[in-house]
């Protein structure tokens, strides 16, 4: 074993400005529905260069809040490539909504138009929405899956959960600011860029999705007067909305963010540029180091052009000789943490029972190789040696 301290493949970077934040709240009126819930929308919203952003619980709820406020519902088609977490599909499938499995590319993890094409194929050309995942932070052309999207009567909403940070196109364009797509999906679950412990955001310039998708987010309730459909309750003699009226004319959960939750993003939201610029030269650190390994190693990189907000550090390892499981083990013993980015959904046997997905070859390609290694702010360049290290010790025979 060694003694150094364990190096998760992931975790959150906690300051004393964030836990003085956390505590004002604590002490002021508002636990939940207050002013920091405002605060850290509006923070976002500037931040990612959108109109709305509308904060929820966690990324699992922005991506169902973003197809419901997008008018998909039971019965509609969406596409999500098979390499993503588990919540792109079930969100949707959550709403009530099909999903048709894309490809990837085996070496970037990434669904391009001709993946999503061909999905779109096999929905019989029904599918109503595009969900491009950004693995990594990384981007595979959201405006060639935009334009494809329009010249087929699809809407893109991005599975942002990884890029907060991500510019794109020399800085042209930012990941959230949904200068391709209707909305985008973020979570700040503690492994990602910024934490709020459990929370996400969806992030869109239309100002009728960001009123649908608060509308969903709380109940399905609204408490705008021209929405009433129950005039007699509605509307006192002299014409006036109920003071205490509310109205649900659809079924929904409570997906609200607290306070406290919001006061943590908001200061996390404010350290962003430095936990990027930390992230990224993590990465040049990766690229240096691994560079002996290579090709049994290689670094998962992006597209040149792009300025990745890296979530997490993948490499693609060619494992003959051993195999995953134990350069995991062998890791793990010499206090490195690593984890796969992802099994791919469509072999989930919810969706083996559900779906006749056919096999993609792309994902199980990406799926067979790929290993994250930690990545987090607080990582020095000495841990970045110590796990390049360790990964050519495990890999040893
Ligand atoms: C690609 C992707 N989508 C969605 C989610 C769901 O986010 P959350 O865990 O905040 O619900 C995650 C989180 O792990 C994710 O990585």
């Amino acid at each position: 074993m060694s003694s150094a301290p364990f190096l998760a493949y992931a975790r959150q970077v906690i300051g004393e400005d964030d836990i003085a934040a956390v505590a004002n709240v604590l002490r002021g009126e508002w636990l939940t529905t207050g002013p920091a819930v405002e605060a850290f929308e509006a923070a976002l919203a500037k931040s990612v260069g959108a109109k709305h952003a509308i904060v929820c619980n966690s990324g699992t709820a922005a991506l169902y809040i973003a197809a419901r406020a997008a008018g998909l519902k039971d019965g509609d088609t969406v596409i999500v490539p098979s390499v993503t977490f588990l919540a792109t599909a079930s969100a949707n499938v959550l709403a009530g909504v099909n999903v048709v499995f894309a490809d990837v590319d085996p070496d970037t993890g990434l669904m391009s138009v001709a993946h999503a094409r061909d999905a779109w194929q096999r929905s019989g050309g029904k599918a109503k929405a595009i969900y491009p995942v950004y693995l990594g932070g990384r981007v595979d052309n959201p405006a060639a899956l935009r334009d494809f999207g329009d010249a087929n009567g699809m809407v893109v909403i991005e599975d942002a959960c990884h890029a907060l940070g991500t510019s794109y196109g020399n800085s042209a364009s930012q990941v959230g600011a949904c200068e391709h797509s209707l909305a985008a999906c973020f979570s700040f679950h503690p492994a990602k860029t910024i934490a709020m412990g459990e929370g996400g955001a969806v992030t869109t310039n239309s100002d009728a999705l960001a009123h649908a998708a608060r509308r969903v987010r709380n109940q399905g309730m609204t408490r705008t007067a021209d929405e009433f459909r129950n005039q007699e309750l509605a509307f006192a003699p002299d014409g006036a909305p109920n003071p205490w009226y509310y109205e649900a004319s659809e079924i929904s959960h409570n997906f609200r963010a607290s306070d406290i939750n919001c006061a943590l993003g908001l200061s996390q939201l404010g350290k962003l540029s430095g936990f990027v610029a930390a992230r990224r030269l993590l990465m040049s650190l990766y690229e240096k180091a691994l560079a002996p390994l290579f090709p049994r190693v290689q670094l998962v990189k992006g597209a040149p052009g792009d300025s990745i907000g890296w979530h997490i550090c993948q490499v693609l390892v060619d494992f003959s000789g051993t195999d995953r499981c134990t350069v995991m083990k062998k890791l793990n013993a010499l206090g490195i943490g690593a984890q796969v980015h992802y099994i791919p959904v469509h072999m989930q046997p919810f969706y083996r029972a559900q779906y006749d997905t056919p096999e993609l070859p792309g994902a199980s390609r990406f799926y067979q190789r790929t290993l994250s290694l930690p990545l987090y702010p607080a990582m020095a360049k000495d841990d970045v040696d110590r796990v390049v290290d360790a990964l050519s010790q495990s890999l040893a025979p």
